[in-house]
C-alpha cells in the first residue's frame, strides 16, 4: 500500500468539499443527531491515524481508542469520506440484515474497479439474489460432499507431496486454494497456465488497497494491467468451453451453471474474477494463521493431532478423507472457529445508508458510508472472554455464537463459508498426520493492508512417516 500523497488529497475536487459541507449542513438543518466522533483534518480526515494504527502489532488500535472516547458506534472520516464505524455486535447484525432495504454494499473504488462491474460483490437487487444463490448452489454441503471433497482432498495431498525442508507456508497455501478454486469454477487441473494466472492474480489483489488512480500509484497501475491479462485469459477459456458445449461436452462446474443462467461472456468473466478473489486469499491466509496459532499453542496442537491420528487409525491404508471423516472432527472445528475469530481476514464490511437510519440514540444520515467492523466485535472483551487469546476450547462452551460473524451475515453472507471450512479441515488433517514442523524464523502478524504474517510464515517441515 502506498501512502496517499498529500497533493492528491489536497487536489480532491472542490465539488466534493461543497457536497460534504452541504450534506453536513443539511443534516444539521434536519436536526439529525449523528453518532459522535471526530472527522479530523479537512479532506484527509483521520486516514493517516488509521493507517499508522494498523501498522502496529495491536490489531484494533484505531477502533479501541475511539470506542473508549465515543462508544461502540462513532463517526470518523477516512479515505476521503465521512464514515460511521460500528464495533457493536447488534448494530452490525442490523446493518447486514438490512442489506437492500436500509443499506447497500459500497466497496472502495480500488476494489470495485479491479473486481469488475458485474462481480457479485457489486451486484444489487434481484440480480444479486439470483447470482448469490447460484454461487451457493455450487458451494453448499451437498455439492461439497458429493463432488468437491474428492478434489479438495486430492489437490491438498498432491501439494503436500512436494513439501520438503524450508517452505513459505503462506505461498504454499495460496497455491493450494488457487488450484481448488480453478477446479471448482472451471474444471481446470493445476498446470503451468494456472500457475501463471495465479501470479497475475497476486498483482490484482495487491492493487485492492491503493488509491485507484494509475497516475499516482505504480501498484495500482500494475494491478489494472494484470486484471486485463486475467480477463483475456478467462475470456479464452469461456469461449473454448462454449464451443465444447455446443458439441455436447458436459462439465459439472460453476462455469456450466453460469452458461445455463443466460449471462453473457463479460458478465461471466467478471463473476469468475471476483469468485477467485473472494475464495483464494481469504482461505489461504486462514490456513497459514491456523498453523501459526497452533505452533504458538502446543497444547492445542497436541489435542488436534490426537483427533486426526484417531481418524487415520480408523481409515487404515485409505488416504483420502470422506465426508464422515470431516464430520468427525469436533476439535478441528473449534480450531477453525477460533482462527477465524482471531485472524479476521475480512476485518469488516462497507455499506452505504440508502435512507436516514435510526441506530441506538443516533441517526445515520442517508448517503453515509458505514463500516461494520467484524474484528472489533470478535476482539471485544464484552463479547468473548480473554478475547485476544487463542483458545479453541472456548468453542466447546459457546452455545449461541450470535456475536461470531467471520463470514458476514444477511443476504450477502459468504457463499463459500462451508467450502472454506472443509478446505481448512482437510488441509489441517493432512498437514498434521504427515508432517512435524518448526518455525524457520520469527514472524509476526500484521494487520495492514490486510491481516497476514510479515514474512509469509517460513517453516521447516519434516515428513513424520519417513525414517532417518
Ligand atoms: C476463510 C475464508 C473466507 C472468509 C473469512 C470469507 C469472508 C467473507 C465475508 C465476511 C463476506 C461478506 C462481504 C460483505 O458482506 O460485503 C464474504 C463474501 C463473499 N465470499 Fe467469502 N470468505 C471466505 C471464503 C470464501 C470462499 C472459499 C469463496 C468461494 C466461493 C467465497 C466467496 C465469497 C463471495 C462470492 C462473496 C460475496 C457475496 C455477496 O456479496 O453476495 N468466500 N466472504
Amino acid at each position: 500500500m502506498e501512502l496517499i500523497p498529500l497533493s492528491l488529497l489536497l487536489s480532491l475536487s472542490l465539488s466534493t468539499i461543497l457536497f460534504l459541507l452541504f450534506r453536513t449542513s443539511t443534516a444539521r438543518r434536519r436536526n439529525i443527531r449523528s453518532p459522535p466522533g471526530s472527522i479530523g483534518l479537512p479532506l484527509i480526515g483521520e486516514t493517516f491515524q488509521l493507517i499508522s494504527a494498523y501498522k502496529t502489532e495491536n490489531p484494533e488500535p484505531f477502533i479501541d481508542t475511539r470506542v473508549v472516547k465515543y462508544g461502540t458506534v462513532f463517526t470518523t472520516h477516512v479515505f476521503g469520506e465521512r464514515t460511521v464505524f460500528s464495533a457493536d455486535a447488534e448494530t452490525n447484525r442490523f446493518i447486514l440484515q438490512n442489506e437492500g432495504r436500509l443499506f447497500e454494499s459500497s466497496y472502495p473504488g480500488s476494489i470495485a474497479n479491479l473486481v469488475g462491474k458485474h462481480s457479485l460483490l457489486l451486484m444489487r437487487g434481484s440480480l444479486h439474489r439470483r447470482m448469490h444463490s447460484l454461487t451457493m448452489s455450487f458451494a453448499n454441503s451437498t455439492i461439497i460432499k458429493d463432488h468437491l471433497l474428492v478434489d479438495i482432498d486430492r489437490l491438498v495431498r498432491r501439494n503436500l507431496d512436494k513439501w520438503t525442508g524450508r517452505i513459505l507456508l503462506m505461498e504454499e497455501a495460496k497455491k493450494i486454494t488457487f488450484e481448488l478454486t480453478l477446479k471448482q469454477l472451471l474444471s481446470i487441473e493445476p498446470c503451468e497456465w494456472s500457475e501463471n494466472l495465479r501470479k497475475e492474480y497476486m498483482l490484482v489483489i495487491e492493487g485492492f488497497f491503493c488509491i485507484p488512480l494509475p497516475f499516482f500509484s505504480l501498484t495500482y497501475r500494475r494491478a489494472i494491467q494484470a486484471r486485463k491479462r486475467v480477463t483475456e485469459a478467462l475470456h479464452l477459456v469461456v469461449r473454448e468451453r462454449r464451443v465444447e458445449r455446443e458439441k455436447g461436452v458436459k462439465k459439472n462446474d460453476m462455469l456450466a451453471a453460469l452458461f445455463d443462467s443466460d449471462c453473457d461472456d463479460d458478465e461471466i468473466v467478471d463473476l469468475l474474477v471476483s469468485l477467485l478473489v473472494a475464495g483464494y486469499d481469504t482461505t489461504s491466509t486462514t490456513m497459514t494463521l491456523a498453523v501459526k496459532f497452533l505452533t504458538d499453542t502446543p497444547s492445542a496442537l497436541a489435542e488436534l493431532k490426537e483427533e486426526h491420528e484417531e481418524i487415520r487409525k480408523k481409515k487404515g491404508a485409505s488416504l483420502a478423507l470422506e465426508w464422515d471423516d470431516y464430520k468427525s472432527m469436533p476439535f478441528t472445528q473449534c480450531v477453525v472457529n477460533e482462527t477465524l475469530r482471531l485472524s479476521n481476514i475480512i476485518s469488516g464490511v462497507f455499506r452505504r445508508a440508502i435512507t436516514d437510519v435510526k441506530i441506538k440514540d443516533y441517526t445515520i444520515p442517508k448517503g453515509s458510508k458505514v463500516f461494520a467492523s467484524l474484528r472489533a466485535v470478535h476482539l471485544g472483551q464484552e463479547n468473548f472472554e480473554d478475547a485476544r487469546v487463542f483458545d479453541p476450547w472456548r468453542w466447546q462452551k459457546i452455545s449461541d455464537p450470535a456475536n461470531f460473524m467471520p463470514f458476514g451475515g444477511g443476504p450477502r453472507r459468504c457463499p463459500g463459508h462451508e467450502l472454506a471450512r472443509v478446505a481448512l479441515s482437510v488441509f489441517l488433517h493432512h498437514l498434521i498426520t504427515r508432517f512435524s514442523w518448526i518455525p524457520a524464523e520469527d514472524d509476526k502478524l500484521v494487520f495492514f493492508p490486510t491481516t497476514r504474517t510479515q514474512k509469509r510464515y517460513p517453516i521447516i517441515v519434516q515428513n513424520r512417516n519417513v525414517v532417518g
